[in-house]
């Protein structure tokens, strides 16, 4: 039976800039299209859990605004509890400039208005969102104390917790670290997190040592088109990700995230098993345009075999 997950995170609207390669400095250029579509990294770990059967709560802020709506039904339509989600009407909805090149590569510029206001006394009025919930998840687009207060409400009550370090940063506090479970950074965020540099495996299993000192108990890299490195203590192992031709790679980190919480036993019995559950439902993602319209539905998982 698919799990109880709990989102505290970003809520964007996504503009995809399609172009053929970033511009130069002082250069202007044309895009290809323009398209709208509904994001942010927790709300895409939302989506790819309810798609995915997870019975899915939300703690978040929109702005009282079109855009805010909007995201509102679209969680909504998706099966995700919206009613801890703040309307704030002092900043406007979070939004994402997404610049995807012809290669499929992705650079992404955030404004995060509203999000920005997802605050400890939020998190607390809904703590029940989190103490029913097996798995809680965070990113880096809300404030970290937030994230902090969620996790030590979900650390009190037997509610595992996964962080996602993402967008990059260079530091990470020792609390939250302690109160992570799982950590699920990509390269360049283990990277950063830990001044390793990433090179080969051994340095993935340097990078996982560091995380495990902290008191994290499992650690899983995202590798892109190679898969992932997952490390607990005593097993460490490279997963490889389904061979296809990606079309936009945004929000195959957070599919994989949002799947891995639907799937994985609180027990991590079934580690491996969930992982290749995540890599194929986030293969599924990346062979489609934008965030929401790539994330596939549990039936579209395992009709992969
Ligand atoms: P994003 O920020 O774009 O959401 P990310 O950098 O957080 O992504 P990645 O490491 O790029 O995360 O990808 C997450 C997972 O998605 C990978 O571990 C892999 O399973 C799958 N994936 C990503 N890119 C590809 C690809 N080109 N082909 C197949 N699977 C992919
Ligand atoms: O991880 C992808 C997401 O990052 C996009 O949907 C965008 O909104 C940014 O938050």
């Amino acid at each position: 039976m698919a799990n109880k997950v709990t989102i505290v995170g970003s809520i964007n609207v996504d503009r995809i800039l399609q172009i053929d390669a970033l511009p130069q400095p002082g250069e202007t250029i044309c895009m290809q299209d323009l398209t709208i579509a509904a994001g942010g990294k927790g709300a895409n770990q939302a989506v790819a859990a309810a798609r995915s059967g997870a019975t899915t709560s939300f703690i978040g802020a929109v702005g009282q605004d079109l855009d805010g709506q909007m995201m509102l039904h679209k969680l909504g339509d998706n099966q995700v509890n919206t009613c801890a989600i703040q309307v704030m009407n002092s900043r406007a909805t979070g939004q994402a400039y997404i610049l995807l090149q012809a290669t499929g590569q992705n650079s992404i510029i955030i404004s995060a208005g509203a999000n920005a206001d997802v605050s400890s006394t939020q998190v607390n009025a809904n703590q029940d969102l989190i103490t029913q919930a097996d798995y809680v998840v965070a990113q880096f687009e809300t404030p970290i104390t937030a994230t902090t207060t969620a996790f030590q409400i979900a650390r009190a009550n037997q509610t595992l917790t996964i962080l996602n370090p993402a967008p990059a940063t260079e530091t990470i506090s020792k609390d939250l670290l302690q109160l992570t479970d799982i950590i699920v950074p990509n390269e360049t965020e283990a990277a950063n997190l830990t001044g390793i540099e990433f090179t080969n495996e051994q340095s993935m299993q340097m990078i996982a040592t560091e995380f495990f000192k902290a008191g994290v108990k499992v650690v899983i890299i995202t590798l892109g088109s190679r898969g992932c490195f997952v490390a607990r203590e005593g097993f460490a192992k490279i997963i490889p990700a389904l061979s296809v031709e990606a079309v936009d790679t945004t929000a195959a980190g957070d599919t994989f995230i949002g799947s891995l919480a639907t799937e994985l036993a609180p027990d991590f019995v079934n580690l491996e098993s969930a992982i290749n559950y995540a890599s194929r439902a986030s293969a599924l993602t990346v062979q489609k345009l934008g965030a929401f319209p790539s994330i596939p539905t549990r039936n579209e998982v395992e009709a992969l075999g």
